[in-house]
């Protein structure tokens, strides 16, 4: 190098026109290519070493001469991409010239055939009885707001009714302090969105996962539930009654059913609904005192129901003096575990194959 800074920077310059273009041609590969241009414009690269030399021009020459260093910088990364999609595009001709797969290989057999899980079989088939019965079906979020899980449903603030469901709250970044978010704990969440944004009549199913912090061999922190409603003009408990029932008859068949007060928060009056025990109820009550299924009662408990509560309806922005209505919910492993006879609820989900292949 010379001690002129601009001759050294012109000489520089002249050097990296001639290389690039030939370097660049003789890369056969990206990675060939990568290499050349970090020797031209890398850390030790011939540019950077021009540039280098910049500190020696005088200042009212160093526009000008930048502006040259940049143009051939712009050159160069010019010609590095029009090479790459060169090579792109050769590599990929290449793979499709060469033989194909070989087809001579013994392929590798399906170990067997999937279905679906039982949780989903028996929650189909349970909005199947409730579709025939005229209830449309919708579909809610899982994340919710707590106002769509317990405050319309009229659970007072820091009611023990919001612990009795042990929530998962969930802390959304960036969102305010008012919007308390959580996994919703119930499908309940459903029938809110449903009367908030529609009027009555109005006849809703929905199932789907659920959180609450509990495990235990029949609690699972994830389970699955069905929630309906039915709201419109003079609706009453003999509604309720006679829609369950038809719901239980056409799930477990013409067995006995009774209906026991129960306490939900958001349903005045409530109850829970029992079947005589699909194990050791036969009619005559034999074999009753031995089954642990149902701890010799000889009744199984399926789900939780009431008269939506007013209340309930004027915060969703329904007219509770003209419309009334019932709501009910259950729990769809229940349902599955009574079904198939399964003694551990955690079963459903540990996805052995060894146990799903018996559904
Ligand atoms: N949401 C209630 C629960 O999860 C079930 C329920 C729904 C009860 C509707 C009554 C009416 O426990």
């Amino acid at each position: 190098m010379t001690d002129d800074p601009l001759a050294a920077i012109e000489s520089g310059l002249a050097e990296v026109g001639v290389e690039y273009r030939s370097r660049f041609a003789a890369a056969s590969t990206e990675q060939a290519l990568r290499v050349e241009r970090a020797e031209i414009l890398g850390k030790k690269g011939t540019l950077t070493g021009v540039l280098k030399v910049m500190g020696r021009v005088p200042a009212s020459e160093r526009p000008r001469v930048g502006e040259r260093i940049n143009a051939v910088r712009g050159e160069v990364d010019a010609a590095f991409e029009a090479r790459l999609a060169e090579l792109r595009v050769e590599a990929r001709r290449a793979e499709l010239a060469a033989p194909p797969y070989d087809l001579s290989l013994p392929g590798r057999a399906p170990s067997g055939r999937g279905h679906r899980h039982p949780v989903l079989t028996v929650r189909d088939e349970i909005l199947d009885i409730f579709r025939s019965l005229g209830f449309a079906v919708a579909w809610g979020p899982e994340v919710e707001l707590e106002q769509n899980n317990f405050t319309k449903l009229a659970f007072p603030p820091d009611h023990p009714a919001v612990d009795m469901q042990d929530t998962f709250w969930v802390r959304v970044v960036g969102s305010p302090e008012s919007a308390r978010t959580l996994l919703r704990t119930h499908t309940s969440n459903v029938q809110v969105r449903e009367m908030s944004t529609n009027q009555p009549p109005l006849a809703v199913v929905s199932g789907g996962s659920v959180y609450r912090r509990d495990d235990d061999v029949t609690h699972s922190p994830m389970f699955h539930q069905i929630e309906g409603f039915l709201v419109g003009e003079a609706v009453s408990f003999a509604e309720l009654k006679g829609c369950l029932t038809e719901f239980v008859h056409r799930l477990y068949g013409e067995r006995n059913v009774r209906f026991r007060p129960s306490y939900f928060p958001f349903v005045e009056p409530g109850a829970e609904v029992d079947v005589a025990c699909v194990f050791c109820d036969d009619g005559a009550g034999g074999g009753r005192s031995s089954c642990r299924v149902c701890k010799a009662t000889g009744w199984l408990e399926i789900l939780g129901c009431g008269m939506v509560h007013p209340k309930v309806l004027e915060l969703c922005g329904i007219d509770s003096e003209r419309f009334t209505g019932f709501a009910f919910g259950m729990g769809i492993e229940r349902v599955a575990m009574l079904r198939y006879g399964i003694p551990d609820i955690r079963l459903l989900f540990e996805n052995d194959p060894r146990f799903l292949a018996q559904f």
